[in-house]
């Protein structure tokens, strides 16, 4: 039952992210719109474009405190992701290995951020306004998910050969019954609600960000005359 409902999470969030990405990419941008000072070269948007996946560029000229919380979060999410790795190969590459440290204290530290998020959308009335119920759900659940991990490694421990057989039967198309942990069920259930809520939520701004006009564009205005192709003048 819990293999079909990953199965079908697994296509939702893939076939989602893949239709969203497709859509998007066909949107025309017919308009010059990039934000000054901007790269004239190609070379030098892969370099903008990078700043702000990196390292959240713009987020850091705006707001100091969110963008600490909101790069903590990121980065700390990215190094949990890694260290799960090792439940998707066999045998687990040395370089998965060498992030097991690491990929724990994230998944400490990654509640830290979560809690901030959370505390301000409540708390300052301009995010109050523009936050709907999902976003406070969102942050609810990775910290259900991040909670229910620390609890699993730390204090009531699962058995790890029958997650691992779990996951690895579930991507060979042989699916196994997963171990038997109600923590286990609520950590790997929230995480299938996550992705497949993914494709619908403001989280598509993942691959969204590269479809940023204002931020994907050479800033060539003044060397060439822009027409749009509709246009009859
Ligand atoms: C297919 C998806 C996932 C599976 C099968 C899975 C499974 C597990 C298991 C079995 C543990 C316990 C590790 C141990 O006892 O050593 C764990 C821990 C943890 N999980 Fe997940 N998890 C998944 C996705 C995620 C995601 C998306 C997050 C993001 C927040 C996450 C966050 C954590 C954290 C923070 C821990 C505690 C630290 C650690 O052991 O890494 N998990 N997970």
């Amino acid at each position: 039952m819990i293999n079909i409902l990953a199965y079908i999470a697994v296509v939702i969030f893939v076939g989602g992210f893949i239709c969203k990405v497709w859509i998007w990419s066909r949107i025309p941008a017919p308009l010059k719109i990039v934000s000054t000072p901007g790269p004239i070269t190609f070379p030098g948007v892969i370099l903008r474009m990078a700043s702000e996946v990196f390292l959240f560029r713009s987020l850091f000229r705006g707001n100091k405190l969110l963008w600490l919380g909101g790069w903590i979060f990121h980065i700390s999410f990215l190094f949990i992701v890694l260290r799960h790795l090792r439940y998707f190969f066999y045998p687990v590459p040395a370089w998965i290995m060498g992030l097991q440290t690491i990929g724990i204290y994230a998944g400490y530290i990654i509640l830290l951020p979560l809690v901030y998020l959370l505390i301000r959308r409540r708390t300052v009335d301009r995010n109050s306004y523009i936050s709907n119920p999902m976003d406070y759900i969102t942050l609810i659940l990775i910290i259900v998910i991040a909670f229910t991990g620390i609890l699993m490694k730390q204090y009531i421990r699962v058995d790890l050969v029958d997650v691992k057989a779990f996951i690895l039967g579930f991507l060979t198309l042989h699916p196994t019954i997963g171990p038997g942990s109600v923590l286990f069920l609520i950590h790997f259930l929230s995480v299938l609600l996550l992705i497949i809520y993914f494709p619908f939520s403001k989280l598509m701004h993942a691959g969204g960000i590269f479809f940023s006009p204002t931020r994907n564009q050479r800033d060539t205005a003044r060397e060439i005359r822009h027409i749009t192709p509709w246009s009859n003048i």
